[in-house]
This record gives C-alpha cells, sequence and structure tokens, in this order.
C-alpha cells in the first residue's frame, strides 16, 4: 500500500500530521527524524515530511535527517523546523527572527498550483509557531505564499518535488490544512487513497493468517472497544484456533459480565472462557487502602489467574493484544519524561514467563479507525458508545478499602447515574459518569428514623483524550433526579454530593 513518512523533530503536532494524512485516505507512519535512509529507503514511502520541532537548526545539538535522504529522490514537504532543515539543507539561511511569530496569521497565496491547489480561497487563516524563520530562500526554489511576517510562508522547487512551509497545516486553525497535507501526499507524492478500515481489515485478516498459521492464540477481554475488536478480527482470521478468556474480577459495573458474555455468544458468535474470580481478587484486597497497592495487587492476581487459565486450556502459542498506535508511538518515537500519575493496569501487562508470542492487529490504529473497524466488524453501537471502565475496575473508584457493601453501593449508585443520563440525553455528550462511595460517613433521616449512611460521589467529566477533564455542567434538575433516586433506592447511602473538580489538579478516577 502506498504510503507516507513523517520524520518526527519533536513538535507536539507531529502526530496530527500523521492523522491528518490518513484521513485523505493515504497511509502514514511517524518515525524518528534519525531514522536512516536506507530504512526509509526499504519502507518504501512516496513521501516524506518533516514534522516541526522547538530546535533552531543552528544549535549544537539541533537534530538533522540522515542527510542520504535528499539524494533518493522522494518528494519532501517540510513544517516549521522542518521547513527550516530544508532551507539550511539546500544552501539558504534561517535567521532567528526578531519577534516570534506565534499564533493565527493570514496566508497569501501567489502560487495556486499543487501544494495549493483546490483551496477555498486565495487568502486562508493559518496558524504560525516560530521563532526562526528563513531568510533566504535556497537556489532552485520559489515562494508560493507568504504573511506579513514571512515573505516565504511557503516555498518550493517544482522539479525536485521539495517544498517547505513555516506554518502548521496539520492543527484544525489552519483552514484548508487537511487539503494541503491531501495535494502534498496525493497530488505531489502520487500516493494512492487506498487507505480505509475496509482495505484495513482484509489486510490484517491476510497478515494474521500468514503470521499464526496453525498455532493457537489466546486473546483476553473486558468487553471494551479495543479487546472485543481485536477478538472480533482475529476470528474472522483464524476461527476456532482463537480462545478468548473474561476474568470477572468482582469490580465491574452492574451487570457488565452477563452483558459480555451475552456479546461473545450471542451477537459475535465466539466461545468464551468466563472466569470467575471475585473471591480471589476480593480476598487479595482485602484490608488494602492505598491507591496504588489495589492496582498492584489487581495487576499481579490477573496475572496469577490468567496462567492458569493458560495452564489448564492450553497449549496456546500467541497472546493477541489491544495495542493502539499513540501506545506504540509513545514507546518508540516521542518519549517523553511524563511522571507516573496512576499506575495504570490493563489485561495486557502479562508475565513473560507465560512465553507466548504477542500479536497485536491493532497497533498501527488511532481509536476512532479502531470505532470504525468495530463497526465493520459488527461489533454493537451501544459498546462502541459506552464510557471507557478502568482495568482494575470499582478498586479504583471505591476509596479505601474495597468492601462487597460499597461495590455494592457503587454499582447500583452508577446504573442510576448512568440511566438517567441516558433518558435525558446527556450519556454520549460526556466522557465518563459515575457515582463512587468512600468511608465518608453523613447522618440522614428516612422516614423517622436517623440513618449513619455513606456518601455518594458523582463524577460526571467531559474530555477529548483524557489527559485533561472538566466536570459537566449538568442541569441542576438532572443532578436533583439522580441524588433522590441514589438515596431512595440504593441501602446505605443517606448523602449525594457532585464533583466538581476538574483534571488537573484532580484525576478522572478518584484512586
Ligand atoms: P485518571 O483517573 O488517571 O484516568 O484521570 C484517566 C482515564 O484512564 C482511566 N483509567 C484507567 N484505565 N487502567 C485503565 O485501563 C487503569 O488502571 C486506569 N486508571 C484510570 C480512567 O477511567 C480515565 O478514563
Amino acid at each position: 500500500m502506498d504510503k507516507i513518512i513523517v520524520l518526527d523533530f519533536g513538535s507536539q503536532y507531529s502526530h496530527l500530521i500523521c492523522r491528518r494524512i490518513r484521513e485523505a485516505n493515504v497511509y502514514c507512519e511517524l518515525l524518528p527524524y534519525n531514522t536512516p535512509a536506507k530504512v526509509i529507503q526499504e519502507l518504501n514511502p512516496k513521501g516524506i515530511i518533516f514534522s516541526g520541532g522547538p530546535a533552531s537548526v543552528y544549535d549544537k545539538n539541533a537534530p538533522k535527517p540522515d542527510s542520504s535522504i535528499f539524494e533518493m529522490g522522494k518528494p519532501i514537504l517540510g513544517i516549521c523546523y522542518g521547513h527550516q532543515v530544508m532551507v539550511s539543507s539546500f544552501g539558504g539561511q534561517v535567521k532567528r527572527a526578531n519577534s516570534r511569530e506565534y499564533g493565527r496569521a493570514e496566508l497569501a497565496i501567489d502560487d495556486k498550483s499543487d501544494l495549493f491547489s483546490n483551496l477555498a480561497s486565495q487568502k486562508i487563516k493559518c496558524w504560525m509557531s516560530h521563532g526562526d524563520a528563513a531568510e533566504k530562500i535556497p537556489r532552485g526554489f520559489s515562494v508560493l505564499a507568504h504573511t506579513d511576517n514571512s515573505a516565504s510562508a511557503a516555498i518550493g522547487n517544482k522539479e525536485k518535488r521539495l517544498y517547505g512551509i513555516q506554518f502548521h497545516p496539520e492543527v484544525v486553525h489552519t483552514e484548508n490544512g487537511t487539503q494541503i497535507l491531501k495535494n502534498f501526499a496525493q497530488r505531489i507524492s502520487g500516493a494512492k487513497a487506498e487507505w480505509d478500515m475496509k482495505s484495513f481489515i482484509d489486510m490484517t485478516i491476510a497478515d494474521i493468517r500468514k503470521q499464526v498459521g496453525n498455532e493457537k492464540v489466546l486473546a483476553a477481554v473486558s468487553g471494551g472497544i479495543d479487546s472485543t475488536t481485536v477478538a472480533a478480527l482475529m476470528h474472522r482470521a483464524i476461527g476456532d484456533n482463537l480462545r478468548c478468556v473474561f476474568i470477572n474480577h468482582g469490580l465491574l459495573r452492574q451487570d457488565e459480565e452477563k452483558d459480555v458474555v451475552k456479546l461473545f455468544k450471542d451477537h459475535l458468535g465466539i466461545e468464551l472462557i468466563y472466569v470467575d474470580a471475585t473471591e480471589r481478587f476480593l480476598g487479595k484486597l482485602k484490608g488494602v487502602a492505598d491507591p496504588e497497592a489495589k492496582r498492584k495487587i489487581i495487576g499481579e492476581e490477573f496475572a496469577h489467574v490468567f496462567t492458569d487459565v493458560v495452564t489448564e486450556k492450553g497449549p496456546f502459542h500467541w497472546l493477541a493484544q489491544g495495542t493502539l498506535y499513540p501506545d506504540v508511538i509513545e514507546s518508540g518515537v516521542s518519549k517523553g519524561p511524563a511522571a507516573v500519575i496512576k499506575t495504570h493496569h490493563n489485561v495486557g501487562g502479562l508475565p513473560k514467563w507465560l512465553k507466548l508470542k504477542v500479536i497485536e492487529p491493532l497497533s498501527s490504529l488511532y481509536k476512532d479507525e479502531v470505532r470504525k473497524v468495530a463497526k465493520l466488524l459488527d461489533v454493537p453501537d451501544e459498546l462502541l458508545k459506552r464510557h471507557p471502565f478502568p482495568g482494575p475496575g470499582l478498586a479504583v473508584r471505591i476509596i479505601g478499602e474495597v468492601t462487597s457493601e460499597k461495590i455494592r453501593m457503587t454499582k447500583q449508585a452508577s446504573k442510576i447515574v448512568e440511566d438517567e443520563l441516558k433518558a435525558a440525553g446527556w450519556y454520549d455528550k460526556v466522557w465518563q459518569a459515575y457515582a463512587a462511595v468512600g468511608d465518608d460517613r453523613a447522618v440522614g433521616v428516612l422516614g423517622d428514623e436517623r440513618v449513619y449512611g455513606h456518601i455518594a460521589i458523582i463524577r460526571v467529566v467531559e474530555s477529548v483524550d483524557a489527559m485533561t477533564a472538566d466536570w459537566s455542567r449538568l442541569p441542576a434538575e438532572l443532578l436533583e433526579k439522580i441524588s433522590n433516586r441514589i438515596t431512595n433506592e440504593v441501602d446505605g447511602v443517606t448523602w449525594v454530593t457532585y464533583a466538581i473538580s476538574s483534571k488537573p489538579p484532580a484525576t478522572i478516577e478518584p484512586q
């Protein structure tokens, strides 16, 4: 399949370039800036994009691409820092600008052919974020567009198919940005628009068959979208050589275990090994109140239960995992020094001694692409729209020690929150919604009786990627209804509060 490669020079937007090219139906991969030309040659991309980055080309340690890339005769588009790399590599001059240009600017297009063809108008709003600028453009290049501050905001050498743009076409603030990237990918590089989820499914099924052959594959499923999609895809590829295991740790949402079993058996036609390990997990969690300790225990217990399944139902040769592209990029391309706030546990973190080969059929996809694949594989809408749920389940939602009473109250109260949000048309508008209980208690009157019950905390947040989140401004009437239902229907709860902390400084789950 035709592809474009983006070399990552460290911009926070590198990821987005890749996304936009894929939106233009061309397959695109992000690689580190210093990927050797030989490796790139083997991948045989139709075109190469240099991303932006925080450095200045004249810095001592400025990141530079392998210079042999320029001899490959491939079309190249440099963006921001990538543009300056192009300018300095081809004998032009970059200079530290007197004033940083940051934010919106108006781009006047001087040449409407190739890179800027099919745009809505001759002047577009574009997004700038740079300190350096091209002072002298290299020989053989001409100016394609300018802004008030940059005489050469876009340059090109059409004969050699080399282009540089000072602005960021990948951000939404740049009008027609996707069209510009599409022009580079399709018109200039000649990449065919072949990337869609239907072709992804066909290609991946063929790859899985080739890779796995007649060997047996085990997939751990949680009922979430990633693991369900992996299972559905693997099942299409290898049929009964796939076995799926679902471990119920007793910390699921109300009726979730029944729903997952039903989804697999009735809807997807996939047999499930169902393991009820509630007692094992709750036994290990007894007396443990510390959030990280709870996460660690659950991670370890998962590995133990899983090992038991492998021993009893095996042998298996492969483990199928729902790793997505952002996870791959995070560990391979731009390793950020982000502090560990919470140790996220997922079913994927399994012990090495299992000696299973790992297969990750979704590892080239973004989340919304997975959703499209899931839909094509007949995964029901209800699951696609279900809010995310943490691997350690209610253990990180319940504050303090996990007890069966707190689990019961959390499940019932959360079900009420979900149902009421659905009835009011709010469920699909928010990222996550639940109620949790901790150890705080407050006095209430039920009938004529004094009751010293628990406080249920309602948490409803809006978010795009869970990295930041804002509390939802739900209508007071809706909150009132939820509160009334919880105190009336959930035994042991006397008070209901609404969490109005955003992330940061709070997190989405309390533990
Ligand atoms: P926090 O609480 O860190 O959560 O703001 C961000 C998002 O991640 C989910 N979450 C988890 N998911 N394993 C998971 O698979 C975990 O250990 C875990 N902890 C939190 C949380 O529900 C939210 O969507």
